[in-house]
């Protein structure tokens, strides 16, 4: 969780410095309070002016011009939970390897107390020569995240290693590196999207499940230390980063992945909106109009939630499920609560406009099988999951 938290970029002399004006702003609309620093050569790539507005703070980068706070280059480090070196030039990293401080930045990181994120971005080349490799190994070796740069064609018109990762992607390593790991250790699978029944090769059946909830529960949950396996439907998310990730289509085909991880996990949660017929028959060849009606004939999907429950033993496994419902919610989550011999139900009302399928935002009602009945608020699907996860926690104690 990055709320709340204290954030120094620093911000060094690559064609990459651009991308860590969009860092700032995501880091900020997630509630941080962010400081920049620069390296001289990094102003030349992007003015402070961009970052001081992004920030709302005033961005650092002479150690010796009268407005910089004269010990600016050890409070910075000391009063920050961490440091992002983004980007993070070859001649950067081999100053952080060597100690040297010759400058705002490197002193900063010198005296810094806080965790320290690394996120090189260089020629391919320069990233790939045995010195930057042996810099990048020392300062992990002493602890600071280094992240892996993204592959593909660098400004210099090359291609490979080298890129700096989307600024999303460090935020969110940010994040996990910011949140305590209480679910280290456990195992955590999630199901999240619909699913596509095919009718014919360009034609399939399905529901408007975005897949969002199932995701926010992946991401916080891999932030929270857990293993998490992500089996998904047809999605336009991106798999969170360091998970392991199942893409599926059919009901079917999320019934064996899911059912694969039974023996092993320690928590499944069924987020996904599992189409509960399916044709009966999927035509070979793409179904031509006719004069009259068309009737398609549907079958019953398998009930995964069903038979996940029904494999439960007493040994501490928690199953959660969903409830996607227009209308009797309470009455018709508990209902499933009991058939389906669940620890927990989340309902929501679909029919809302606000929350529910393909919504940033949710309102859920969390049922129990002791018949206690929870209203949380509407609240974004990322904190929801959260606060799902932490009810888990609870559950598992008990
Ligand atoms: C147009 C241009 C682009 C550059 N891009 C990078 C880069 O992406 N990564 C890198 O390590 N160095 C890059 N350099 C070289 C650095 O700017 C140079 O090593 C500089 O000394 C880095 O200073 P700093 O680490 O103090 O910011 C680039 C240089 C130029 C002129």
């Amino acid at each position: 969780m990055i709320k709340d938290k204290k954030i120094v970029i620093g911000v060094t002399g690559g064609i990459a410095a651009y991308k860590a004006a969009e860092l700032v702003r995501i880091l900020v609309k997630g509630g941080a309070s962010v400081r920049v620093a620069m390296t001289s050569n990094a102003v030349k790539f992007v003015a402070p002016l961009t970052f001081e507005t992004l920030s709302g703070n005033r961005v650092v980068w002479d150690m010796f011009d009268p407005f910089t706070e004269p010990i600016g280059h050890i409070t910075w480090g000391q009063e920050a939970d961490l440091l992002i070196i983004a980007p993070a030039t070859s001649n950067f990293i081999a100053k952080m390897a060597h100690g040297t401080a010759d400058d705002f930045l490197t002193s900063m990181v010198l005296a810094s107390t806080a965790k320290i994120l690394v996120c090189p971005a260089m020629n391919t080349q320069m990233y790939k020569n045995a010195a930057t490799q042996e810099n990048i190994r020392l300062i992990s070796g002493r602890g600071c995240f280094v992240m892996k740069p993204g592959e593909g064609e660098l400004a210099c018109h090359t291609e490979g290693p080298g890129r700096l990762p989307e600024p999303e992607e460090i935020a969110e390593l940010a994040g996990n590196l910011l949140t305590e790991k209480d679910l280290d250790g456990l195992k955590v699978v999630v199901t999240a999207g619909p699913t596509q029944e095919p009718v014919d090769p360009v034609r399939y059946i399905t529901n408007r499940s975005s897949g969002k909830m199932g995701y926010a529960i992946a991401r916080a949950a891999t932030a929270r230390g857990a293993a998490v396996k992500l089996i998904s439907g047809p999605v336009a998310l991106k798999p969170p980063a360091g998970i392991d990730f199942h893409q599926v289509k059919t009901a079917e085909e999320m019934r064996k992945a899911a059912l694969a991880e039974a023996g092993q996990a320690d928590v499944i949660i069924k987020a996904a909106a599992v189409s509960d017929y399916r044709p009966g028959e999927t035509a070979l060849q793409k179904i031509k109009k006719d004069e009259g009606s068309f009737t398609l004939n549907m079958i019953k999907n398998p009930d995964i939630l069903a038979e996940l429950g029904a494999l439960k033993k007493n040994d501490g496994f928690i199953l959660v499920g969903f409830a996607a419902e227009t209308e009797s919610l309470t009455a018709n989550a508990e209902e499933k609560l009991r058939k389906k011999n669940l620890d927990m139900i989340v309902a929501n009302d679909v029919s809302r406009e606000d929350s529910g399928f393909d919504a940033e935002n949710n309102k859920v009602q969390i049922i129990y099988r002791d018949g206690k009945v929870e209203d949380l608020p509407l609240m974004p699907k990322e904190s929801l999951a959260d606060q799902l996860l932490d009810r888990i926690m609870v559950l598992r104690k008990k």
